[in-house]
């Protein structure tokens, strides 16, 4: 029993030196390691109907139902980005950037939704963004799908239309086609979870069809085929050419149980399935197709509810087939982290909806909050825990984080302490996974600086620098955040004692 007590103790003296070392040493980030920034077109580019653009599903939803946003804005004008790209191409020069993820507004390229006519000025638009990047070394990393999808192609079902893997593909290879000779980095879609379970299953984002157990099961399948079919037209027309990566984005929180007991434990497997495994497993496993024990479970309740078949559709061999493999990173946007409980009778629930489906409860302790005014939740180790899951579910996979960043509520705020906090705590939490070997080979943060922050509009603000709506300039300014960023750039470490000089303007970080 001594014995085992003094082990005990020592275990604990070397896990308390370990955090102690990581908060206190000056930890270095492996060489070729990239870092960049990330924004997606809606939130800041404005220029909503400029220049030929075609309406998108977020521009519908916000003019003809102000009241889904908090404040009742919109993305019409956001950042001015469209106009401003130059001032935000400075800013990633002050940061020293390596590169700058984006995304493409598809109707800017495709008003109609369809290849049938190109749009020059938005062709414009992004060669201008591109080629400013490019003369200060900074490599364009482009989203094909951040959640703006054509209206008109909403008219026709959208995500639960199956046509739409072919005018997904079809749009696709006009990205590749104008942009592919420059961006070695493409994304095929953001965030599939989001965009589903949100947008089709619930009301929250555009669409908002809120077709609770139904629509977000159909839209899974389409998004995985639309864009396994983008990444098979890369691979076969652009690849031997272009010679780029192409990937897809999952948002992936971490679930962690919030007891030992086998049903929590059991709950919280559950939980990483149903949100990212979903996504991911048809992708990376071996098996393909969506994950077993979420089949199980949806095939178990629809049969409960009379339903002659699961609600989740099946794919065939061929398109298993199809999806399996078609990702050369695995995007990650991560932010937080939630306890997670069996519990299957939560009587809010809907039924038929995927959380019914799900069955368990989530609780995120108080003491996870920075302040009253911070939004998203700190629990760094999480992030540790979730890279390490990936690792060991898919072989250790090349990782690249593609957004993890914090929502803060403060306003206009320069001295964003939550923010350098949160950052620093993330990325040593990252700093861990890699000394357990899970491969991470880039990190971009959320986000360069404020914007439309969804049916949150302007009150939530993630950015390292700070954008003043009320000036028609849409003035950008340094948080302390991005001074601290830049430094870390600058040093490739991470010093959680840098304090930096915020009387200095931020110049342009050298080599830039
Ligand atoms: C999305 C971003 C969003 C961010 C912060 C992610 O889910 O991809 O568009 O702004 O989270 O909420």
């Amino acid at each position: 029993m001594a014995t085992l007590g003094v082990i005990a103790l020592l275990c604990a003296s070397v896990a308390l030196t370990h955090a102690y070392n990581a908060r206190h040493e000056v930890r270095k980030f492996p060489d070729g390691f990239l870092f960049g920034t990330a924004t997606a077109s809606y939130q800041v580019e404005g220029a909503w109907d400029a220049d030929g653009k075609g309406e998108n599903i977020w521009d519908r939803i916000t003019h003809t139902n102000p009241d889904h946003i908090m404040d009742k804005s919109n993305g019409d004008i956001a950042d001015n980005s469209y106009y401003l790209y130059r001032r935000d191409v400075q800013m990633m020069r002050e940061l020293g950037l390596d590169l700058y993820r984006s995304s493409i507004s598809w109707t800017r390229i495709l008003p109609s939704g369809f290849p049938d006519k190109i749009n020059e000025a938005g062709v414009q638009y992004y060669n201008n963004l591109i080629d400013e990047l490019l003369k200060y070394n900074i490599q364009p990393m482009m989203t094909l799908y951040h959640w703006d999808l054509p209206q008109k192609l909403q008219d026709l079902g959208g995500w639960a239309n199956p046509e739409i893997v072919t005018w997904y593909a079809d749009y696709s290879r006009v990205v590749f086609k104008l942009f592919g000779d420059r961006v070695k980095y493409f994304i095929t879609i953001n965030e599939p979870y989001l965009v589903c379970n949100s947008g089709y299953g619930g009301d929250k984002l555009a669409p908002a069809l809120n077709s609770t157990g139904i629509g977000e099961y159909m839209c899974a399948k389409h998004l995985l085929l639309a864009h396994a079919k983008a990444y098979h037209i890369y691979d076969d027309e652009f690849r031997p050419s272009q010679k780029g990566k192409i990937f897809i984005s999952f948002s992936a929180q971490w679930y962690e149980p919030i007891s030992d007991s086998a049903a929590d434990v059991e709950a919280a497997h559950d939980a990483n399935q149903f949100e990212w495994a979903q996504y991911s497993w048809p992708i990376y496993s071996e098996t393909g197709d969506f994950p077993p024990e979420m089949k199980k479970r949806i095939a178990a309740r629809s049969a409960e509810q009379g339903f002659p078949r699961s609600r989740l559709p099946e794919f065939s061999p061929e398109e298993i087939e199809l999806v399996k493999g078609t990702s050369d990173f695995f995007g990650l946007n991560h932010y937080t982290t939630n306890q997670i409980y069996r519990n299957a009778s939560v009587p809010q629930f809907n039924v038929p909806s995927i959380e019914d489906d799900l069955g368990v409860g989530s609780y995120t302790p108080i003491e996870w909050q920075l302040s009253e005014t911070s939004k998203t939740k700190y629990v760094a180790w999480g992030f540790t825990k979730l890279l390490n899951r990936i690792k060991d579910a898919y072989k250790n996979p090349p990782v690249f984080i593609t957004e993890n960043g914090i929502g803060t509520r403060d306003g206009m705020n320069l001295i964003d302490d939550d923010r350098v906090t949160y950052y620093r705590g993330y990325l040593d939490a990252l700093l861990d996974a890699l000394e357990d070997g899970c491969d991470v080979r880039g990190y971009t943060a959320w986000s360069l600086m404020d914007n439309f922050e969804w049916t949150d509009g302007y009150t939530t603000r993630f950015g390292l620098y700070e954008v003043n709506y009320d000036s028609i300039y849409r003035t950008r300014t340094p948080r302390k955040s991005a001074y601290v960023y830049r430094e870390l750039l600058r040093s490739r470490s991470l010093d959680h004692h840098y304090e930096p000089d915020l009387t200095q303007p931020l110049t342009i970080a050298p080599g830039h």
